[in-house]
């Protein structure tokens, strides 16, 4: 008889923690606020000129340009090979007096919101580089925007993300 109430009040505390803890996020909604302290964040790379795989896109084509990339959570990939839900690149331009120019970003939304490219969602950025930029309607301009997802599909293999 005890080791039954033993047995129910282990299983009432293993239900009580795991209920207790925050729930794992399925998709993650990137909005201007988790874009602005992007220069804090995990500096992954520095590059300037152009590559085959550029053809000219982030800038490329202009040599005076220079793109820092950076990332905010988690920079290591999971086990499977994936940056996890939440993950955020921002690849900032800067021409040669390292005056802010714009950029770009990419965030991994999860909940299959691209789910022929890895569930990323891209974004253009303003000129300072921090907020989303928004077009002649006022709208923001994300989502699994074609051009990125056609040549980001290149990288397939690294979770669609070129620079490590
Ligand atoms: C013609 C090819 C091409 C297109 C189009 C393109 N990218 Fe990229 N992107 C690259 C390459 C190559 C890199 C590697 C870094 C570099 O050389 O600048 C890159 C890097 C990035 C990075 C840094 C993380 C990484 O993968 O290295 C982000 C963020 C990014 N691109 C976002 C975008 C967004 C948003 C769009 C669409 C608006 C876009 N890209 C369109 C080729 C492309």
């Amino acid at each position: 008889m005890k080791s039954v109430q033993f047995l129910g009040l282990t299983i009432f505390a293993l239900v009580t923690i795991v209920s207790c803890l925050p729930p794992k996020p399925a998709e993650f909604i990137a909005q201007n606020e988790d874009l602005t302290d992007y220069s804090k964040w995990t500096l992954v790379d520095k590059v300037s000129g152009n590559s085959d795989s550029l053809k000219g896109a982030h800038l490329a084509d202009n040599p005076n340009t220079t793109r820092t990339i950076y990332i905010k959570n988690n920079a290591d990939r999971t086990d499977k090979g994936k940056f996890p839900i939440g993950t955020i690149l921002v690849k900032r331009y800067t021409d040669k007096d390292n005056k802010i120019l714009g950029g770009v970003a990419m965030v991994k939304r999860g909940n299959s919101f691209n789910k022929a490219y890895g569930d990323w969602e891209f974004f253009v950025l303003d000129p300072t580089a921090s907020k989303i930029a928004v077009n002649a309607n006022g709208e923001q301009i994300r989502g699994a925007l074609a051009k990125c997802n056609e040549c980001h599909a290149v990288a397939a293999e690294d979770d669609y993300v070129f620079t490590r």
